[in-house]
């Protein structure tokens, strides 16, 4: 397992609709696997291909936080949202290609979602809580929508020139 450089906003790989994935090539697996490893290591919640630079329709999560619990690895293959709550719930989203800037963010509250898993079989499952935040965040990814974009004009330029400061920084060092 690999841990992949993320891709910091602004990217015009992380504005990209990403492509379905057809079948499930053995080379899906290997990412997925090097994407959890990149995730883990963040540390992060969730972590969608593009982030990686790869626009395809995949994202890995594990929203178990306590260290007490057993991890709860997933990955996702063309995830889609089925059926969505008419409950909403607020979350404060941070995001791994915008280090260390965080915002409220509501959605509904409960999603119903269906992929393809790694082993090729047909899923379907419902989220609450702060996985389904995480799912319908990394979802967004997949069509180049960044949690940013739920944010006033204002706030999100104010982020997006943080972001590009952030970025000559590094380049330079
Ligand atoms: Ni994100």
């Amino acid at each position: 397992m690999t841990i992949r450089p993320i891709l910091i906003h602004p990217d015009p790989r992380l504005k990209k609709v990403c492509d379905p994935i057809t079948g499930v090539p053995v080379e899906i697996g290997k990412l997925a696997e090097d994407m959890l490893e990149t995730m883990y290591d963040a540390p992060g919640i969730g972590l969608a291909a593009p982030q990686i630079g790869v626009t395809q329709r995949l994202l890995v999560m594990d929203c178990v936080k306590d260290p007490e619990l057993a991890q709860r690895p997933m990955a996702l293959i063309n995830p889609v949202i089925t059926w969505s709550s008419e409950d909403r719930s607020t979350y404060e989203e941070g995001c791994l290609s915008i280090p260390e800037q965080y915002a409220e963010v509501e959605r509904p509250a409960v999603v119903r979602v269906q992929w393809t898993a790694l082993d090729g079989t047909r899923q379907e499952e419902e989220f609450s809580g702060l996985w389904a935040t995480c799912v319908q965040h990394e979802i967004d990814h997949l069509d180049g929508k960044l949690f940013i974009d739920y944010l006033k004009p204002l706030k999100r330029q104010m982020i997006t020139r943080k972001m590009e400061k952030l970025k000559r920084e590094r380049a330079r060092a």
